[in-house]
């Protein structure tokens, strides 16, 4: 893929940032996400590729925009796969807590897994840590092996985990292993990417979350050379009937970052809508909105932060009508 595609794509997930940003703590997790979804959805339509959608906001008769399957982009070459979760962490941005970001990952056709909508055990770090995290391993075992890798004391390693009840255990078992511990109640990629930035306060992060986040966080982990391991977590045997039919016949079975995501070309792009471990959240002053967008192209390894002020007066997104627009310029 052309590397002037990162900068259309860093594009496409400012846009999603922007119009979720317009919804932070009203209480509304819908209408923060259909904007976002809204604003998203035409800026890909200004995109040089080929794109099918194959993780996305759902299948067909459930989600009107950005379902699985659609094709989005002005057509190819090149021909791609694109993850997308334009709003990542609805919950946070209706309560306006810190976390939320807009995302997207795009690798070459059939580079994806093709992860069903359903929860998947994960394990993520930084590039110091490559190799030395498994998914079957203790946390004990996990937390020893990344403070050994980043020669650090197990009481100076930083463990993020959703804050949910089926996470107690490990919970437990971080706090007894000596680790520092962060609950965090919705948003597993942000930390998940910020494993892999030595300033993020991030070393690790481990639980059970959404598979497509997942495959997300593995694309931008595979752009840093960090690790990343999954596997997914059918809840029934409708679960279990899904992965099968998408061709993931050992449930059991533990994906690494290279089963995630094949390709050795992958683009990744993240813009903050509220503060989060990797990013800042838009900010508005008089006449313009900030954004701040993480993007990264494993072929190059280039690792971009773009701070970008968006003049409300000008840009033709702000005139859009298919976007339900709350912010206005003065
Ligand atoms: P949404 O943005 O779809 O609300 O998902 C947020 C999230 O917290 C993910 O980051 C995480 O992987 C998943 O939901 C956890 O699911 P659950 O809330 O069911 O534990």
């Amino acid at each position: 893929m052309e590397r002037e595609l990162a900068l259309e794509f860093a594009r496409v997930t400012e846009a999603a940032a922007l119009a979720a940003s317009q919804w932070v703590g009203k209480g509304d997790k819908e209408a923060a996400d259909g904007a976002a979804v809204a604003a998203m959805r035409v800026m890909f339509d200004t995109v040089h590729v080929e794109g099918t959608v194959v993780i996305g906001e759902g299948e067909m008769d459930e989600a009107p925009m950005l379902y699985i399957g659609e094709k989005v982009g002005t057509g190819g070459p090149p021909t791609v796969d694109i993850a997308v979760d334009p709003l990542e962490g609805t919950a946070i941005v209706s309560k306006g807590l810190n976390g939320a970001i807009a995302v997207l990952a795009i690798a070459p056709k059939g580079n994806l897994l093709h992860a069903p909508d359903m929860y998947m055990d994960k394990i993520a770090a930084g590039t110091e840590a490559k190799g030395r995290i498994h998914l079957e391993a203790s946390t004990k075992e996990n937390i020893q092996e990344v403070a050994k890798a980043l020669k650090k004391s197990v009481h100076e390693v930083t463990v993020v985990i959703l804050d949910r009840p089926r996470h107690q255990k490990i919970v437990e078992e971080a706090r007894q292993a000596g680790a520092r511990i962060m609950l965090i109640s919705d948003g597993d990629v942000s930390p998940g990417v910020a494993t892999a930035f030595e300033d993020s306060g991030v070393d690790l992060m481990l639980g059970i979350g959404g598979a497509p986040e997942g495959v997300i966080t593995a694309a931008a982990l595979k752009c840093m050379g960090g690790d990343f391991q999954a596997r997914l977590y059918p809840e029934d045997e409708a679960e279990i009937e899904r992965c099968k039919k998408m061709g993931i016949n050992d449930i059991n079975k533990i994906f690494n970052i290279d089963e995630l995501v094949r390709s050795d070309d992958v683009i990744f792009s993240a813009t903050g809508i509220t503060d989060s471990h990797l990013l800042k959240g838009v900010r508005y002053h008089k006449n313009t909105a900030i954004t701040q967008t993480l993007v990264m192209r494993s072929t190059s390894g280039t690792v971009r932060i773009i701070e970008a002020t968006h003049n409300l007066n000008k840009k033709p997104l702000f005139k859009d009508k298919r976007i339900n627009w709350r912010i206005n310029a003065r």
